[in-house]
Order: structure tokens, then sequence, then C-alpha cells
């Protein structure tokens, strides 16, 4: 089950051109589309004549041309061309879906049209603050559950087992890493401090760390699938007041789970490099250093989904360190009971 009454991301704005491209989005087939003034769309692929996928289609001067017999509807999903007929029917036309390009993003609403709100739109500025904070992003295509990986960015322990040899380090490090957790309206923030610890090799490479380090991990959900982070760290002693204005090494990442069925997820990320701005290589180095990691999280992820998918999870055990996991999944619960509604008036 999913909350459909909200914003996911359906696709890096740079994904989407004036070639049709189709996605699965909370289990419905989704066409994105530019058409030729250059604005996305988001439509049913689906035809209404007979009901082709319309992403085997094109993109004309009017919109998206279906491939089988020619029917072509603008973004709003209305039918405005039927080859070898003027009149077209009240009902010649195709669901649409909001869809809203910001900060990068192409935010789709895959609920009730008349509760988008775009001011609920997740921000993520730094995307458009290049000077500071120059980013690559890509997406993986994930065989598990969005919520899998939404656990996965909520319990960082498992980073000295999955990442040992990248961001992870030692696993105890971040098994005592001191949790500072705020609940908001619709997620949860944490701080990860990590004082005085040993630089996990990622680190070592990006800054030159050589003795110990003070480190922090800022987290910030937002459901139903955005994830903010802030990682920082200087040498040891720096943070004894807290987080200063500026570190050593200083990087944000962006994560964004969308479900594409119930066991398989596109997962968005981008990685914005705040400490060395002006250096390219620095840039390409962290994308290619946290791309790296993110592989090992997908394999574990898929390999959990197989087995859960083969044993069930009535017999799992939650640890002291699920706590921020269970405070999201509770956020979820309460928000999928929320869209219930909406489920059934559909
Ligand atoms: S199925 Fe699309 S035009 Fe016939
Ligand atoms: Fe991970």
């Amino acid at each position: 089950m999913f909350i459909r009454n909200a914003w996911y991301v359906a696709a890096w704005a740079d994904e989407v051109s004036d070639t049709p491209l189709a996605r699965r989005i909370l289990n419905e087939p989704v066409v994105l589309f530019r058409d030729r003034a250059g604005k996305a769309a988001a439509l049913l692929d689906m035809c209404c004549h007979r009901g082709a996928p319309l992403s085997i289609g094109k993109v004309t001067d009017l919109g998206i041309e279906c491939g089988y017999h020619g029917l072509t509807f603008d973004g709003s999903g209305a039918c405005v061309r039927i080859p070898g007929q003027d009149r077209i029917p009240e009902r010649a036309r195709v669901r649409r879906f909001p869809l809203m390009e910001q900060d990068g993003f192409l935010w789709i609403w895959m609920g009730e049209t008349d509760r988008a709100d775009p001011s609920a739109i997740v921000r993520y500025p730094w995307h458009n603050d290049t000077a500071h904070w120059p980013h690559k992003h890509t997406m993986y295509h994930i065989q598990a559950a969005a919520m899998l990986m939404v656990d996965n960015l909520m319990d960082l322990t498992h980073l000295g087992y999955v990442h040992g040899s990248t961001i992870g380090g030692n696993p105890m490090t971040h098994v005592e890493a001191r949790m500072d957790t705020v609940r908001t309206p619709n997620g949860l923030k944490f701080d990860r401090w990590m004082l005085n610890s040993l630089p996990p090799p990622t680190y070592v490479r990006a800054c030159g760390f050589e003795g110990r380090i003070d480190r922090l991990q800022r987290f910030e959900f937002i459901a139903p699938g955005s994830i903010l982070q802030l990682s920082a760290a200087d040498e040891a002693g720096t943070y004894a007041d807290g987080l200063p204005e500026t570190s050593k090494l200083q990087f944000r990442l962006y994560h964004g789970l969308t479900p594409e069925t119930e066991t398989s997820c596109f997962y968005f990320w981008s990685t914005a490099n705040g400490f060395r701005p002006n250096d390219p290589a620095a840039t390409e180095q962290l994308f290619n250093e946290i791309a790296g990691a993110f592989k090992e999280d997908l394999t574990v992820v898929e390999v959990q989904q197989a087995r859960i998918a083969e044993c069930g999870q009535d017999a799992l055990v939650d640890i002291v360190t699920d706590a921020a996991r269970l405070h999201m999944r509770r956020t979820v619960d309460r928000l999928l009971a929320d869209d219930r509604p909406a489920l059934a008036a559909e």
C-alpha cells in the first residue's frame, strides 16, 4: 500500500525530453515527456483509443502521438487530434498527473488531483547553488520496496558493515554514535555525532585526514520518501561546541525513494561538494565514492527483499538502534491511515 496523496520524485528534470519516458510509479504506468515548449507532463501510459502505451509513440508539435493509430494528446491529457476525423469526442482523454519541475526534480502527484498543493513539495535549494554546492545526480532502479531503502537510511549502524571500505569505517564508531533525534509533523530529524573517531577511507581520500576526526551526519526524513543529509567532518576537538559554520569536509546528499511496485523502487540521489566547490575533480570523486557505497546498499536491500518475500517478516526483531527507523515507520503508518479515505474514494 502506498501514500497516494503526496509528491514523489518522478524523474530528474534532465531525464525527461521530447522522447517519451515510461515509468511505473506507485504501480501505475506513467509516461513522462516534454512538449515542444519544453514543459514536462505526466499522463497515464495508456491510450484511450485501444489501450496501447503512449510511451511507444512520439512527441509532435501538438503533444504526444500514440504509436498505434496516431491519436495525439496534449500535456493536460486532452485528445487534440484524431487522424481522419474532425470531431473529437468529449471522453477522448487520458488521465493526467500533476507534475511540477523544481530544484532539478520532476515531482509527481499520484493522488486526488484537487489535493495537489505545490507549496507542499520538498525544497532542495542546494541544487541551484552550484557556486557553493556543485553536485552530480543519478538514479538507481532497485528490486526492493522503497521502504526498505528508507529503513536503510534511518539506521546508519549498517555503515561499518556494508560500507567499510568507503564511507563506513569502524563499525563500533557508528553503533556508539550519539543520536540527537527530533520529531517533526511529517518525519524526523537526527544528528549523529561521532567525536574523536577514526576517519573512514572516503574521508581520508577527500581531505587527507591523518589523525582522529569529529564527524557529524545530519539527516531529515520528510514523508513519504525524501531524506536530506548533511555530512561534515573536521579535526578532532573542532565540534566540542556543536557544528561550526564550515568544516574541512562537508557534503550534502539528497535521497528520494519512489515506489515502482510493492517490491521495487527508484532511488534518486545526488551528492553536493561543499568542501572544494571550485574543484570539479573533488565533485566527481565524491560522487564516485558515494555511487560505490550506494551500490552496496542496493545489493543488501535486494537480497533482503528476496528473503522477506520468501520467509515473511513476522519473526523480525527490533533493537535499540532501530529507534529512528521505528519513528519513521510510525509516521508513514499514520500518513497511510490519513490517506485511506482518499483510497476508498477512488
Ligand atoms: S491505441 Fe492509440 S491511437 Fe489507437
Ligand atoms: Fe548505506
